[in-house]
């Protein structure tokens, strides 16, 4: 049996504007995955630690994003070698199951990756992050690709299309660091889609769609002005901002603080803020504590770069 030591990065979606087509990889928190191949068909996930997962396996994001790679590698094979091929999986989970910062796009686009290598790299990058979607489609009803893209690419991604699946990396200035509160409130992805709305006004599909072509030029001119102004979502925001305890309150203090702007992760409970620097964003996070710190609810904060890598292994064994 040859196993892979994966680290699959946190990701934070849609960065405002950008509903289902921005997001951005971080440093912290990873999570961290054993995958190993061996000759018993078949995909076992034998431990889980951090959390509880479902058991079902046809509900866990990680085993439904493995078994669609392995049978399209299944088909690619038919006509070569007759192989027997299965994976076992042991999760790490360091980033909680529906916080916002893209756990299942993690486990997902990790256990792909991984296998990936351990098959002799046949997928490229667009496959993988097909197979992974497929895991967030179970997990969130709708196969999104805004975390699994970062995840498995690296910095800031901008999804152009879906069909077809046109997935590009965007420049994500160096300076550029976040700030993450994840209240440790239960928001389930699928819940929160729930409630938006179908249709929108025109008024506010040109303000979005002038927002987010002005954020990746923000990004391509390390236009921090730029950016901040383009932190603005007036389509789902308005409408998931009520999910997410002194969500407003966050957002002015932490750019009274120095923050460029920011807003929920994905679909929440976590918040991002977007900062020019390592210190702003320390600055934004300590805020962060203090305005959540007298609420009677759990929280975590974390300081972080994008990460410009994405998914990584550390050693085959
Ligand atoms: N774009 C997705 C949403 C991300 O906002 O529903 C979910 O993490």
């Amino acid at each position: 049996m040859k196993g892979i030591k994966i680290f699959s990065p946190a990701t934070v979606a849609n960065l405002a504007c950008g509903f289902d087509v921005i997001g951005l990889a971080l440093d912290l928190p990873k999570d961290e995955i054993f995958l190993y191949k061996s000759n018993k068909p078949g995909i076992r996930i034998n431990r889980i630690h951090g959390t509880s997962l479902p058991n079902d396996p046809k509900k866990n994001v990680a085993f439904v994003a493995l078994q669609f790679l392995l049978k399209k590698y299944e088909q690619k094979q038919r006509f070569e070698k007759e192989e027997k091929i299965g994976f076992e999986i042991e999760l790490i989970k360091n980033i909680h199951p529906g916080s916002g910062i893209g756990s299942s796009a993690a486990s997902a686009a990790g256990v792909v990756y991984g296998a990936n290598i351990l098959l002799g790299n046949p997928f490229s990058t667009i496959q993988l992050i097909r197979f992974a979607m497929e895991g967030e489609r179970v997990a969130s009803g709708t196969a999104h690709a805004d975390n699994v893209a970062p995840s498995i690419m690296g910095g800031i991604t901008l999804v152009r299309s879906y069909k077809p699946l046109d997935i590009t990396k965007l420049h994500a200035p160096n300076e550029l660091w976040v700030s993450v509160i994840h209240p440790q409130i239960e928001i389930k992805t699928s819940d929160a889609r729930e409630i938006l709305k179908q249709k929108i006004l025109m008024t506010d599909a040109i303000r979005q769609w002038g927002n987010v072509g002005a954020l990746v030029a923000g990004f391509y001119q390390e236009n921090y002005g730029l950016i901040s102004r383009s932190l603005e979502d007036v389509i789902v925001e308005p409408i998931r901002a009520m999910l997410i305890p002194a969500f407003y309150e966050l957002k002015i203090r932490c750019k009274e603080i120095g923050a460029l702007g920011g807003g929920i992760s994905g679909s929440g409970p976590s918040v991002f803020m977007l900062s020019k620097g390592s210190y702003t964003a320390k600055k934004v996070t300590e805020v962060m504590n203090r305005v959540y710190s007298p609420l009677k609810v759990d929280y975590k904060t974390y300081t972080s770069p994008i990460n410009q890598q994405g998914v990584k292994w550390s050693k085959i064994f």
